[in-house]
């Protein structure tokens, strides 16, 4: 585990509930952030900050939040910012939806994924950057997916929405280069998470095999968190705009 310090500083984690974001959170709680633990899903969301109460040196709250809802993101940052200055955003919430191919894709299903994973980034990142550009510094960290650049069969939508948020991450990074704002994006292959148990292609040789992941295993939610909390660290001071490929080499 990588020391660095969060003591003082606000981290809202959205996903937080399940997975990247659950294990984001409780090193954030451990390095002493104030985390505000986001997720669409309330009961998870309370179920795991009555356990991560006493993960670490940090406090936690919970708010349960729609990242696709334009309205309610805006108006729950500018309260959590207003209660105690945001520093961090990391953004792990997403969905992949039913697998279908193209063909047969419902627009509805697609526009749900989308609206979740691609404009529910712009939302989260546009309200979290407004935030930070008052006092001109923070750290903002989005998932990918290496799905998106390999064309991954019948979850066009999901492919179609992680590419986006790679794009949105470097226009962001761009537009706040100028001020000690961060903006990065992680873009796994396979972590072992809830997620990939779902997708029927586990942490067995034929999941990895079919992610092409050369490490031969998945990679595990705390191998991610370290990785996370070094970009969205003070001593980050330099590095943005960049989607780190986080796929243990491609076989
Ligand atoms: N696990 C992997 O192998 C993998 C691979 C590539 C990319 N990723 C990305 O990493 C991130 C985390 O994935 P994970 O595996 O931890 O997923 P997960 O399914 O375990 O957790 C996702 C969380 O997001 C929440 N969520 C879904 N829709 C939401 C909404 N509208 N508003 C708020 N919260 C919502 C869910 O309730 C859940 O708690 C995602 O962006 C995912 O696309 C994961």
């Amino acid at each position: 585990m990588i020391p660095f310090d969060f003591g003082g500083r606000h981290a809202v984690v959205t996903g937080a509930a399940s997975g990247i974001g659950a294990g984001v959170a409780l090193r954030l709680l451990a390095a002493g952030a104030f985390v505000t633990a986001c997720d669409i899903d309330g009961t998870a969301l309370d179920r795991f900050v009555a356990e991560a109460g006493s993960a670490g040196t940090g406090r936690c709250q919970a708010r349960r939040l729609d990242v696709a809802d334009h309205a309610q993101v805006r108006a729950t940052f500018e309260a959590l910012d207003a209660e105690r200055p945001i520093d961090v955003l990391v953004h792990a919430a997403a969905i992949v939806g039913k697998p279908t191919p193209v063909a047969e894709l419902d627009p509805a299903d697609w526009q749900k994924v989308i609206a979740t994973n691609l404009t529910g980034t712009f939302n989260v990142d546009q309200a979290a950057v407004r935030a930070m550009q008052r006092r001109g510094h923070g750290r903002i960290l989005n998932f990918g997916s290496v799905a998106a650049g390999e064309g991954a069969m019948h979850i066009a939508a999901y492919n179609a929405s992680k590419a986006g948020v790679v794009a949105l991450t470097t226009t962001l990074a761009k537009e706040t280069a100028d001020q000690d704002i961060a903006v990065n994006c992680i873009v796994p292959a396979g972590v072992r998470t809830p997620m990939v148990a779902a997708s029927g292609q586990g942490n067995d040789s034929a999941g990895v095999a079919a992610r092409r992941i050369a490490r031969g295993r998945l990679a595990e939610v705390a191998e991610v968190a370290d990785a996370v909390l070094w970009l969205c660290a003070k001593e980050n001071s330099f590095t943005t705009g960049q989607a780190f490929n986080f796929a243990g080499a491609r076989a």
